[in-house]
């Protein structure tokens, strides 16, 4: 296994291009399957993620092809309609070929996600939706197998709560489905919006797109995706959050400042400079940093995925923060690895109260998930001494090369084999 050895305190200076978003990617790769012909997605980050989601691809007769960060997916031959268990136990986000797989073949066999290092993720919406267009689905040996005689059929759906991934997936099913489809509180997140306009310029009809309620015409095919993936908004928001950490001043370019204005507004409380031009953002800072009260919502409200990297920042903050999140109660793995490296955060349900500390000290820590990781990565380039950061594939899935685009920025990083 891989882990991350990191020497702090170093402060991060530079300029640093954002890659392509994991979660706008992934949705847009099931898409292609709601085609025949070839998918070409640009700007693709090329992660564990992405890499797994080709297997998945090419184990339903996909043939998956990336080159730097263009991928092409050819589905002329797709035939099949069974995701197996050993591939979608590893990515939740599998469960996203679910909507395509029974728009287009009219079946499906896809296994149940499990859950992720923080606690249980239902699926429930997905497959609700799915009957509510007409699919019949049944749980058999821990797979959904999914069929509908005639093709899927317009309908109108609730989210409730709001859903990013079950947005996606149902959005992608309607397209193809006979009727018109209304959906209600649909998650507005950008890399939602940016799925639902790949797929209108692919033929679909969808109206309402960029808001909470989406209307779909279905038509009978729409033509292959030609898509650019938007910049990570959450990989922009990581490295601001180091920024704030370590103190500097770093340049992020090719980012789209308005799928930030939370996380900004955030870490301008927290006493980060922070200035837009068109798609640089630069933040500053110098000194500690001051202490805030961060809720996470659905966009455009703080984001769940920032919420760890925030913490670690508040870790070292001037006063005492407070961290809610609404979204994922329990998602709360970082906490006890930061308090490893010297940060007093006490959790109650789904609060968590950060005595800010003077400094953070150095020491071995697991990362536990995605973001998680980036938290105690960011913590280790802020602390005095050496932090050793474990089981780094966690990071891998949504960062690519972190360790050397930080260390591009100043900071004392390695990988290493252990
Ligand atoms: C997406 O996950 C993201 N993943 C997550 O990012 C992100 O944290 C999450 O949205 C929230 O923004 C991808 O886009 C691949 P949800 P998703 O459905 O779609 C409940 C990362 O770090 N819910 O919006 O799985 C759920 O329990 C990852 O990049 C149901 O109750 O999240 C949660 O409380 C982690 N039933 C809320 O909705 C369902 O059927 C929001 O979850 C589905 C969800």
């Amino acid at each position: 296994m891989d882990r991350f050895v990191v020497t702090g305190p170093t402060p991060l200076e530079g300029e640093i291009a954002v890659g392509g978003a994991k979660n706008a990617v992934l949705p847009l790769m099931a898409a292609a399957l709601l085609a025949r012909g070839e998918t070409v997605i640009e700007n693709v980050p090329d992660l564990v993620d992405v890499r797994f989601f080709m297997t998945i691809l090419e184990e339903l007769g996909a043939r998956c092809v990336m080159v730097k960060n263009q991928l092409k997916i050819d589905t002329t031959n797709q035939d099949g309609c069974n995701a197996s268990y050993d591939l979608v136990r590893k990515m939740r986000a599998s469960i996203y070929v679910l909507g395509p797989l029974l728009a287009f073949h009219g079946k499906a066999r896809v296994s149940l996600p499990g859950g992720c290092a923080w606690g249980p993720r239902p699926v429930n919406l997905h497959l609700d939706a799915m009957q509510a267009l007409g699919a019949k689905l049944d749980l058999d040996e821990g797979y959904i197998v999914g069929s509908t005689s005639g093709g899927l059929k317009g309908t109108r759906f609730r989210f409730e709560p709001v859903s990013v991934g079950a947005t996606a997936n149902v959005l992608m099913a309607a397209v193809l489905a006979s009727g018109v489809t209304e959906l209600e509180n649909c998650a507005v997140e950008p890399e939602v919006t940016g799925l639902a306009e790949a797929l209108v310029r692919s033929g679909a009809k969808i109206e309402g797109i960029g808001t909470a309620n989406m209307r779909i015409d279905g038509v009978d095919e729409i033509a292959p995706l030609r898509h650019r993936v938007m910049a990570d908004r959450i990989e922009a928001g990581t490295f601001m959050a180091g920024v704030a950490m370590a103190t500097g001043r770093v340049t992020m370019t090719g980012v789209n400042a308005e799928h930030l204005r939370s996380v900004t507004s955030v870490l301008q409380d927290i006493g980060c400079e922070v200035v837009v031009d068109q798609d640089l953002i630069t933040v500053e800072m110098t000194g500690r940093p001051r202490a805030v009260e961060v809720v996470t919502r659905p966009y455009p409200g703080f984001p769940t995925d920032m919420q760890a990297q925030i913490m670690a920042v508040c870790a070292l903050a001037d006063g005492t923060s407070f961290m809610t999140d609404t979204i994922y109660h329990d998602r709360f793995t970082h906490v006890s690895e930061l308090n490893r490296l010297g940060a007093d955060i006490r959790l109650d349900g789904s609060k968590a109260t950060v005595f800010g500390a003077e400094k953070l000290q150095g020491a071995p820590v697991m990362a536990t998930d995605l973001r998680a990781s980036a938290a105690l990565v960011l913590a280790g380039v802020a602390a005095q001494g050496v932090t050793q950061v474990n089981r780094v594939y966690h990071i891998d899935r949504g960062y690519e090369k972190i360790e050397i685009r930080l260390a591009a920025l100043g900071a004392n990083i390695r990988r290493e084999k252990y």
